[in-house]
């Protein structure tokens, strides 16, 4: 086994087509697409960065140009408002990329997640880094990384993110097999199954959209071939690394925050509300406008069935 070290760089693939999204993400990435009043990509860097991981590489794709553009700086921009002295406005058009150092590599072809972290083999070199998927909001409160950190100081190899799901939501992510550690939040991975039929699936432990990992992937990556759905699924290559890993365990920190998926359209609609509805700006406004809402149409509200608005 490796012995563990700390990690301080960040790969956030950013390549994908975002179909689920069109026809809004014909022209603009869905990473582009505003959660309240920033872009989704804007809360992934903010929660890389507060994590200590402020080395990032951007993984993009064709399209994707306003993602590089939206963590540069706005010369023009920043003088008209400094002209005008709108000083709030300015603070929160520089404070995109605050404290962040962000790279960016083309994927290519979007042979899947799989490529797409592979492509930042060079980049990262010998070291664990962590990965964050640029459609996957972790709301700034729950400090996911730095546990997933934690865990992977004392046990090296790799270490995903998990959350439990209702069974019959499993077909929609990565599923992993576990067995218990006896802390309450962390697993050790035994196998891992994408996208399973809910009665296949070896658990409801979806893996979520962050993972912390040996760089053992790239090898086992460069022989990993297309699969589900032909692209180059990063979850076989984390699967042979469960069953077959070297360079030691894989791990899975079981999350219970607040998690929304960006590039749902169901799943962008509830992280919008939530969040605005806890803005200290926006919300007390917005919450007084959302009741009355509700109260208004409830006799048209039909009754929830489980929580999805697809
Ligand atoms: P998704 O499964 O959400 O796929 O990718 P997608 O193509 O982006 O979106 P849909 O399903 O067509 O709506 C999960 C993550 O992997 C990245 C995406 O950008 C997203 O962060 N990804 C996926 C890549 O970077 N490259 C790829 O080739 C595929």
């Amino acid at each position: 086994m490796t012995r563990p070290c700390r990690i301080t760089k960040a790969v956030i693939p950013a390549a994908g087509l975002g179909t689920r999204f069109l026809p809004a993400t014909k022209a603009v990435p869905k990473e582009m697409l505003p959660v309240v009043d920033r872009p989704a990509i804007q809360y992934v860097v903010e929660e890389a960065v507060s994590a200590g991981l402020s080395d990032i590489l951007m993984v993009t794709g064709r399209n994707k140009g306003s993602l590089e553009d939206h963590f540069d700086r706005s010369y023009e921009l920043e003088n008209v408002l400094r002209t005008k002295e709108e000083h709030g406005k300015l603070s929160r058009l520089t404070s995109s990329a605050a404290g962040a150092d962000i790279h960016y590599l083309r994927q290519g072809d979007a042979q899947g997640l799989g490529h797409a972290v592979l492509r930042a083999a060079s980049y990262i070199g010998e070291n664990p880094f962590a990965v964050l998927l640029g459609d996957d909001l972790i709301d700034a409160r729950d400090t996911l990384l730095a546990r997933m950190a934690e865990v992977h100081a004392r046990h090296g190899g790799s270490v995903l993110a998990l959350m439990e799901v209702p069974r019959e939501q499993i077909f929609r992510y990565g599923c992993a097999a576990v067995a218990g550690t006896g802390e309450h939040d962390v697993v050790r991975v035994t196998d891992l199954v994408e996208k399973p039929s809910p009665d296949l699936a070896p658990s409801t432990y979806a893996v979520l959209g962050r993972y912390v990992l040996d760089p053992e992937v790239f090898t086992v990556l460069r022989r990993t071939l297309p699969g589900r759905g032909g692209e180059i699924q990063l979850t076989d290559a984390l699967r042979e690394m469960c069953l077959a890993g070297a360079r030691g365990p894989v791990h899975g920190v079981v999350f219970a925050g607040r998690r929304y998926d960006t590039g749902d359209p169901g799943d962008y609609l509830r992280a919008v509300v939530q969040l605005a509805w806890e803005r200290e700006d926006l919300g007390p406004g917005f919450r007084s406008w959302l009741g009355e809402f509700v109260r208004s149409n409830a006799p048209r509200v039909p009754a929830v069935q489980g929580a999805g608005l697809e």
